[in-house]
């Protein structure tokens, strides 16, 4: 298959091109490269690669010629950002998410987007499943549910082969180190303070990237058009409690620890049932316990990659953000 990966220069994306260029498809990425897209992502990977954003529809155009399917992890990701500056969010996962659709519906090929647990906002107990209403809670989840919700029109309206895949929270190799597990894992290592929202008890539910980049293969290949998909991690933990199993595993001390005011509308628990892409024959095979052992060692051992990150534009947003400056 020749698919076009959107995004495929950012955490999720670039783990999932090496998933299926291992099942041997054929990959074309299409990213804008925002701070988050890397090339080095992609370093040594047989990919044609196209440098234009999703909300472009010539570069759309190009980047989708002769591929059998569309994936669009394209995104801005970040809550926090989308607190202090919305506008890339809308254009991004409104216009953006409209060019591709309309590229598909026009040449007739299957689409899979990618969606975020957070569509569906807090909850204290039990899981959301996919009938579940969305109740998005920041900017960030508010235009990826209107995302879901076009997508939803066109197959309504056009009968679009289409599919969404919603996502617990994702650790692993390459991530930004804004979100929480790479910026706990090089502050630690640096010995920088370990900023903590609120009292630290705000739950995630944790996937291994590989997980949900298989788990998005197993929707793109098995999905059934006009559903969506839930791809929870397999378990659930307090954000302190990750926060000191990562201080452990880097050998600093819990006393880096601060906590800090709270984020505005900070969602209290996330929690996916994932039995609907679990019959399509899915199933996370990491553990937390054992991933995020990995995952430390990785940013240890990597520091190549990092390196230009926390020594450029992320100490600038790091001050702005924390009010203090990286060691
Ligand atoms: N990270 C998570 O925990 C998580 C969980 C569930 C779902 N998701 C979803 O998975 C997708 C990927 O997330 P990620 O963590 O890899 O994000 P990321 O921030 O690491 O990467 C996003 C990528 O999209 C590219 N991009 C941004 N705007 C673009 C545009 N307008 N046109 C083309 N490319 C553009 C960036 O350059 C980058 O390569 C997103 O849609 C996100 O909502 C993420």
């Amino acid at each position: 298959m020749k698919l076009l990966v959107c995004g495929g220069a950012g955490f999720i994306g670039s783990a999932f091109v090496r998933v299926r260029l291992g099942a041997g498809d054929e990959i074309v990425v299409l990213d804008k490269l925002t701070y988050a897209g890397r090339r080095e992502n992609l370093q040594d990977l047989e990919i044609d690669f196209v440098h234009g954003a999703i909300e472009d529809p010539d570069a759309v155009a190009r980047a989708v010629e002769g591929c059998d399917a569309v994936v669009n992890f394209a995104a801005e990701t970040h809550v926090d950002r989308s607190i202090a500056e919305p506008d890339a969010f809308v254009k991004t996962h409104s216009q953006g998410t409209y060019v591709l659709l309309e590229a598909v519906r026009e040449r007739g090929i299957r689409y899979v987007q990618v969606s975020t647990d957070e569509v569906y906002g807090s909850i204290e107990e039990g899981s959301f499943t996919e009938s579940s209403p969305l109740a998005p809670s920041s900017p960030y989840s508010a235009t990826k549910a209107g995302a879901d919700l076009l997508v939803a029109g066109y197959v309504h309206t056009y009968g679009l082969e289409a599919c969404i895949c919603r996502g617990s929270n994702n650790y692993g190799p390459r991530q930004y180190p804004e979100k929480l597990i790479p910026l706990m894992i090089l502050n630690a290592l640096h010995g920088d303070p370990l900023p903590v929202y609120g009292d630290g008890m705000n739950v995630r539910n944790w996937i291994y990237v590989d997980d949900f980049a298989r788990g998005i293969g197993t929707v793109l290949e098995h999905g059934v058009p006009g559903e969506a998909y839930n791809v929870g991690g397999p378990d659930e933990a307090p954000n302190i409690e990750v926060v000191k199993r990562i201080i452990e595993l880097a050998g600093a001390d819990e006393s880096l620890i601060e906590y800090i005011t709270d984020r505005p509308g900070h969602d209290r628990r996330y929690s996916l049932a994932s039995d609907k892409v679990k019959a399509l024959g899915w199933e996370a095979a990491e553990r937390f316990a054992d991933g995020i052992g990995r995952t430390v060692e990785w940013y240890r051992d990597n520091a190549w990659w990092w390196e230009p990150i926390r020594s450029g534009d992320y100490r600038a947003y790091y001050e702005r953000h924390y009010g203090r400056s990286l060691g």
